[in-house]
């Protein structure tokens, strides 16, 4: 079960637009005594953009476990339903009318507007512009934000999925959220974004995952001193969450991560220790990182390959080596606004199948 957050900014109040229940036991989300009632009408609305997703699912329980009503979206509902049912928490939250799974299309500007409707929250996540038009992304990202606006929804939480400068770089992945940024608060709904460093999930892609398991060997494309605070997908869920009931960090935006800064050895010592046995760490050259993933762009004839590893090939090399340090975020910080309990890398680790 997630961990229960602090209460709210006072400034949050115990009014909603949309709410119509009672705001006796109000916590971050409205509700708190109030929960498992199974009066759905207690408890503010947050739809969820992505809610299929690595970065979307573990948002759906933790706004569940903080007493918030929910739409899960995502383009179809089969796979949503079943993941909810599947779930004992979520289950019972469907029974009580307190998480529903909805249809939605970024270029369906109908779905959104229907999605919205009495929404209090929009937490936005997007796929990956490397495989997703940006033209399409930016579209999306602004059909949402008028379609919140025209719905009276009080603050969007927008998730960037990657460390962001101060301004734009000319890095594509960035300039897509930035453009997504602006679009989301066009018509004057509050965005709060929070920009994400390295998941630990990573950990189990194709990419990391099959050389620790087979090779007791961690190879990943930082340098031997870039230090980085592996944030679980779990701990962004908590913070956007978090920051999903706090009214004062509107117009902000957050670099965050986990609560360790961790060179690559650090990490492969870590794997040790959960693996019982020793895990080596390479700094893999970027050039070779680039190699693999040209494979995984060349695949889809649709995508421009070339330029595809040419600008992964441009961000990792400024991850590794701007002075700003995106990827060695200090959380402290963060935490003084959005009070939660970050998991470490062993801690994460030692619940995954190795
Ligand atoms: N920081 C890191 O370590 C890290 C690691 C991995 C990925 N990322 C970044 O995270 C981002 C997302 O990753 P991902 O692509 O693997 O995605 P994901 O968040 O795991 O999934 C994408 C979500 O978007 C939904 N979606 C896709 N197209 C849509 C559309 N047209 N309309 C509505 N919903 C749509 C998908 O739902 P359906 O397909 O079910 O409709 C799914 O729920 C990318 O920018 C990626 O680079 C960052």
């Amino acid at each position: 079960m997630a961990e229960r957050a602090p209460a709210s900014d006072p400034a949050e109040g115990g009014s909603s637009t949309h709410s119509t229940g009672a705001t006796t036991g109000r916590d971050d989300a409205g509700t708190s005594r109030d929960k498992g009632t199974g009066d759905a009408r207690r408890g503010r609305l947050a739809l969820v953009l992505g809610a299929t997703g690595d970065q979307g699912w573990p948002q759906v329980g933790e706004l569940v476990a903080h007493g918030w009503r929910v739409r899960a979206a995502a383009r179809t509902t089969a796979r949503l339903s079943a993941r909810i049912a599947e779930d004992p928490a979520l289950a019972a939250a469907a029974r009580e009318g307190r998480v529903e799974a909805v249809a939605v299309n970024h270029a369906d500007a109908a779905s959104l507007e229907r999605a919205l409707a009495g929404a209090d929250v929009l937490l936005a996540n997007y796929p990956s512009s490397s495989f997703h038009d940006a033209r399409s992304l930016i579209d999306g990202a602004a059909a949402a934000g008028a379609a919140a606006a025209r719905a009276g929804v009080q603050r969007v939480v927008f998730n960037t999925s990657l460390p962001m400068p101060a301004t734009p770089l000319g890095y594509a992945a960035q300039d897509v959220r930035f453009a997504q940024r602006e679009a989301l608060g066009a018509h004057g709904v509050p965005v709060i974004t929070l920009a994400p460093v390295v998941y630990m999930g990573n950990l189990l892609r194709g990419w990391a995952y099959p050389a620790i398991v087979e090779r007791s060997a961690f190879e990943y494309p930082h340098y031997p001193d870039t230090e980085v605070a592996w944030i679980c997908q779990e701990d962004l869920a908590k913070l956007m969450v978090a920051a999903a009931a706090r009214p004062a960090l509107a117009g902000r935006t957050l670099n965050v991560g986990g609560p360790e800064r961790l060179r690559g050895a650090d990490v492969a010592r870590v794997l040790s220790e959960v693996l019982g046995r020793p895990i080596e760490f390479t700094s893999q050259p970027i050039e070779d990182f680039c190699a693999r993933m040209r494979a995984v762009f060349a695949r889809d004839a649709t995508l421009d390959a070339a330029r595809l590893v040419d600008e992964l090939g441009r961000i990792y090399r400024w991850y590794n080596e701007a002075p700003e340090r995106p990827f060695a975020v200090d959380m402290t910080p963060v935490l003084a606004e959005l009070p939660v309990r970050l998991t470490t890398l062993r801690e994460w680790a030692a619940r995954q199948r190795w």
